[in-house]
């Protein structure tokens, strides 16, 4: 495996926070200090913060992503979003299967792979959450759920397409609790990632597959998760809502 031969990506998912207005400001502020970024840059935000993002990051180097997309073109399906719809918008990313969305939303691996499926079709770059809970690390089930929920999410995904497909490895259990995976967790995690990957679609395929990790990661940590052969990038929550921390982060996948 060859680390330089990935691309790093680190994404922000705001969740449910900041206001149209609130976004544009962090946006605003976030644009100098990331401008001299050696990896991608992405914000992942509310539907309706999409407009005013899109607006602010012109010009820039930050992109901008959705938190989910559903996996029909059009139809009555009240209060979704269609992943045309997205990319009209200037969407270029996708979080999709966030384990906020599997525990409160009922996502399930059928309907994460219907929504990859869709937003690659519309040409999106999905970034497909996988990840295990306390109780499923504890009963030994780690590498068993991460490989079935990546090659359930990659169902009928063909390999031309992988190139638009980020997995983010996100331990439920380290998801806004401050609590990080150690690095060697995270890279064992990734790494499980890639190996489901090689499996399904070959060495090659798995060596250029980018893999975040997800989960506490902060300004602090970042730099010795990040320096992890399998670990190609982050996906960060709270600290993605600060314009210092977030850029720290860029900072220490640049390197
Ligand atoms: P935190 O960085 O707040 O733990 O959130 C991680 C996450 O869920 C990103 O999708």
């Amino acid at each position: 495996m060859n680390k330089a031969y990935r691309k790093a990506v680190i994404a922000g998912n705001w969740k449910m926070n900041k206001t149209p207005r609130e976004a544009a400001a962090l946006i605003e502020e976030m644009k100098p200090l990331v401008c001299n970024a050696g990896c991608d840059v992405v914000l992942c935000v509310p539907y309706v913060d999409i407009a005013a993002a899109v607006e602010t990051a012109k010009g820039s180097n930050i992109k901008i992503g959705a938190e989910n997309v559903h996996f029909k073109a059009s139809g009555a399906y009240t209060g979704e979003v269609s992943a045309q719809m997205l990319v009209e918008s200037g969407v270029e990313y996708v979080v999709i299967g966030h384990s906020e969305r599997r525990t409160y939303f009922g996502e399930t691996d059928q309907t994460v792979n219907l929504r990859t499926l869709a937003a690659l079709e519309a040409g999106l770059t999905a970034i497909v959450c996988v990840g295990e809970t306390l109780e499923q690390r504890e009963l030994g089930y780690t590498e068993t759920l991460l490989k079935y929920q990546t090659k359930m999410a990659l169902t009928n995904v063909k390999p031309e397409q992988l190139k638009n497909v980020i997995i983010a490895y996100e331990p439920v259990w380290a998801i806004g609790t401050g609590v990080t995976a150690t690095a060697d967790q995270a890279d064992e995690g990734n790494g499980y990632v890639r190996a489901a990957v090689a499996e399904a679609y070959g060495e090659a395929a798995a060596k250029a597959l980018t893999v975040q990790y997800g989960g506490s990661m902060n300004a602090g940590n970042a730099a010795e998760l990040l320096a992890k052969e399998n670990v190609d990038g982050g996906l960060i929550g709270g600290a993605s809502l600060k314009a210092p921390d977030f850029a720290a982060i860029v900072d220490a996948a640049s390197k």
